[in-house]
């Protein structure tokens, strides 16, 4: 059977993938952001999944406003870095796990979530620059991501988006199908986007630190009472882009204390202001059963 052992939240700033691909992590403005990554990588040196589910939020880039899944699971041999404007990141290509998927796709959609099935996309940064954060330099002589990873895209650019209940009850869903899947893998499930940010309009550059830790807090200890925070509190207290915070949800949701089993182990929290103009938050929670 396989099994979730792990979760792991974090922001996915398209400028931290533009500082590491430029060599500019030691100087003094993102310093302080990346060095809160090396527990990380060193931790995913220590407990190296067999497979990572990917949570994250396509930004208009493999999917236009022509057509936009609510939940997309890419169920593809291998997906592309995308070029956002500026060409492709020169990060390799990012490795499938087509069986794991099919499975999950049939497990979840069986269990009553309608998820769009992807084999073909192209992957942003919203995927991109956690695996980066969290891998860290790659094996030189493969050049390649440590493990296969299965993009899950979640719709939360254009409204109707959906609520954080939803998503952490999805959560629940994708942990059943994990363990229903034959093969003894190690699955991680990461959460990616937020913290608070707002890139347009009168109340650009918005950052709360207080509403983000409190949030946080609330994630850990009691997920299902911050599953129920509704859409209006992330736009007014995080920000427009804030709402990204619902796709952590569906992390949280797949962990086995939510299912009646033990309290997960806080293995690292870091929060830093500013990476460009988001507060980037990170989180990794193991599971003990
Ligand atoms: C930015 C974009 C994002 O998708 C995000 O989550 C945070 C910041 C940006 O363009 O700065
Ligand atoms: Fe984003």
């Amino acid at each position: 059977m396989a099994k979730i052992t792990a979760s792991v939240y974090t922001s996915h700033v398209p400028a931290i993938g533009v500082a590491l691909d430029l060599g500019k992590t030691q100087e003094p403005y993102w310093q302080p952001l990346f060095a809160g990554y090396e527990p990380s990588k060193q931790w995913m040196r220590d407990n190296r999944p067999d497979v990572i589910f990917l949570v994250y939020n396509d930004h208009a880039t493999a999917f236009s406003l022509e057509v936009i899944p609510t939940f997309a699971i890419g169920c593809a041999a291998e997906f592309e870095p995308a070029d956002e404007g500026w060409g492709p990141r020169p990060v390799p290509k990012v490795i499938g796990h087509p069986e794991l998927a099919s499975h999950i796709a049939q497990s979840v959609i069986q269990q009553d979530f309608d998820l769009t099935i992807v084999n073909k996309m192209p992957v942003d940064h919203g995927l991109t620059v956690p695996l980066s954060l969290m891998c860290g330099e790659l094996d030189p002589q493969t050049q390649a991501w440590p493990c296969p990873v299965i993009p899950f895209h979640v719709n939360v650019v254009q409204y109707p988006v959906p609520s954080g209940r939803r998503c952490f009850q999805l959560g629940q869903a994708i942990r059943k199908a994990v363990e229903s899947y034959d093969e003894p893998l190690k699955v991680q499930i990461w959460g990616t986007g937020g913290m608070s940010h707002q890139l347009q309009g009168p109340r650009a550059g918005l950052i709360n630190r207080e509403w983000d830790n409190a949030w946080l807090d609330q994630l850990i200890a009691d997920p299902k009472a911050c599953s129920e925070t509704p859409h209006i509190d992330y736009v007014r207290e995080a920000g427009s882009e804030g709402i990204e915070l619902v796709m952590w949800l569906i992390a949280r949701g797949a962990m086995a204390d939510v299912a009646g089993g033990p309290v997960p182990t806080v293995k690292h929290r870091f929060y830093h202001v500013p990476a460009s103009n988001t507060a980037v938050g990170h989180l990794i929670l193991e599971n003990n059963s």
